[in-house]
């Protein structure tokens, strides 16, 4: 688990503004749940994912209550959505923190972050390709070129169920071709053997037979509207049969956005699909679901990699300089930042010299300085500090004014 610290930390609030700023316009309007649910909105997701089996933070809480922090947020969408039932379609979009006990690396905390939007009550595969023409615009507002969009569909769930079995038999004739790994997986859950990185398996892989030729009519129509929908968008994208996603819960459509520049195993940037049947198991009515969220700590690692969406600290507009005791710095930041300027001082009563350093460090415009001779009277020195003219004795009173004359001279200086 990490510290976030400034200027980082305010790439971070930024990220998630651009995000709200994406799906606000979209209908999506925010929903918070809380960081702890019952252990069992989780174990829906599905008994047979790494995600619930072992990496689970679950304890029980001091009311007996076995409790868990959760490990991703589409769940606790569907239970919200259960308890409150809203009208539907409910679009919603969420931020914040998940918990999983995985082996740390770059790119994989066991805290990380997501954002994310959910829908429920709609079917229409034009909202599979809504949700994605969404991601794919934030990246664009993130300015990331390298970012693939890989789709694929589980079918049905009967389809789905059929073609388990279909790989169960492939997999358990192939024996001890199988690597050790995979014939555990295969004994969990047969859809992740096709995730199996090993050497050993890929020609086994290879071999598998092909969800496609498990798909009902009306699976195959509506992946078929899904894939038209993203083409009539120029949404560029590959039909990847493999891609299966690591939770339980998703029928047909599934995609993922892979970024182009982090390790393989840590370069899913997001992903999401539908999963009709979520809400109905958590105690909802039969409601048809799409959504998908996207790892705020791995995509600003994308960011950094190709160069943009930097961190920027904040710019100040002046810095006070007091060497008569500090109680001038006091009121002077504080009517400067009421009327709306970026303002910072020195403190500890430090020598001219020392405080000067710091102004020129803070990167502010402009420097006030506060002397004995100034204090007498009743005036300040305002010095540019990026050489954008000389330095003037400015009565007490007309700071704020003075200062609005220069941020207009700025302007038209650089107009
Ligand atoms: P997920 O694929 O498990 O899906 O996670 C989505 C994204 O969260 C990943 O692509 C990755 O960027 C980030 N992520 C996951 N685990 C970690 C980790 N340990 N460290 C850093 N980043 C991580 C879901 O969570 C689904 N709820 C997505 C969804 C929404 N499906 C439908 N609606």
């Amino acid at each position: 688990m990490r510290d976030i610290l400034p200027p980082e930390s305010g790439r971070w609030r930024q990220f998630t503004g651009v995000f709200a700023d994406v799906v606000e316009r979209a209908g999506y309007g925010q929903l918070m749940t809380p960081l702890l649910e019952d252990l069992g909105v989780f174990t829906r997701i599905g008994d047979a994912t790494d995600v619930v089996t072992k990496e689970m933070y679950d304890f029980v809480d001091k009311g007996e209550r076995h409790i868990a922090l959760r490990p991703e947020m589409t769940a606790s969408v569907c239970r919200a959505f259960a308890e409150q039932r809203p009208t539907t379609p409910w679009k919603v979009f969420y931020s914040g923190s998940n918990f999983r006990y995985e082996k740390p690396q770059r790119g994989r905390y066991r805290q990380f972050d997501q954002v994310g939007i959910e829908v429920l009550g709609a079917d229409d595969p034009n909202l599979d390709v809504e949700v994605i023409a969404l991601a794919w615009e934030f990246y664009a507002r993130l300015g990331l070129r390298q970012v693939t969009l890989i789709v694929n569909s589980l079918g049905e769930p009967d389809d789905r169920a059929r073609y388990v079995e279909a790989l169960l038999a492939h997999f358990t004739a192939a024996g001890a071709a199988l690597s050790e790994q995979s014939r555990a997986t295969l004994e969990r859950n047969p859809l992740r053997v096709l995730d199996s990185k090993r050497e050993i398996d890929q020609p086994l892989i290879a071999a598998a037979p092909q969800i496609a030729d498990f798909y009902s009519d009306e699976a195959a129509a509506h992946f078929e509207s899904v894939l038209a929908g993203l083409r009539s968008l120029d949404i560029e994208f590959a039909v990847e049969p493999k891609l299966v996603r690591g939770l339980d819960y998703y029928r047909r459509t599934i995609f993922e956005f892979q970024g182009g520049t982090l390790d393989s195993a840590q370069n899913a940037l997001g992903g999401g699909g539908r999963y009709d049947g979520l809400v109905e198991a958590l105690g909802g009515p039969a409601t048809p679901g799409v959504g998908f969220a996207l790892g705020v700590d791995r995509t600003l690692l994308a960011c950094d990699d190709e160069g943009v969406f930097p961190a920027e600290p904040v710019q100040l507009d002046v810095f006070v300089v007091d060497v008569t005791g500090g109680l001038e710095a006091v009121t002077i930041t504080s009517e400067l930042r009421a009327a709306g300027f970026a303002a910072d001082r020195g403190y500890d009563n430090r020598s001219m010299k020392a405080q000067m350093k710091l102004a020129n460090r803070s990167g502010a415009r402009i420097a006030l300085i506060v002397g004995d001779d100034e204090l007498a009277a009743g005036t300040v020195v305002v010095k540019p500090m990026h050489g954008e003219g000389d330095q003037v004795a400015v009565d007490r009173s007309e700071i704020l004014t003075h200062l609005a004359s220069l941020s207009d001279q700025n302007r038209t200086n650089h107009e």
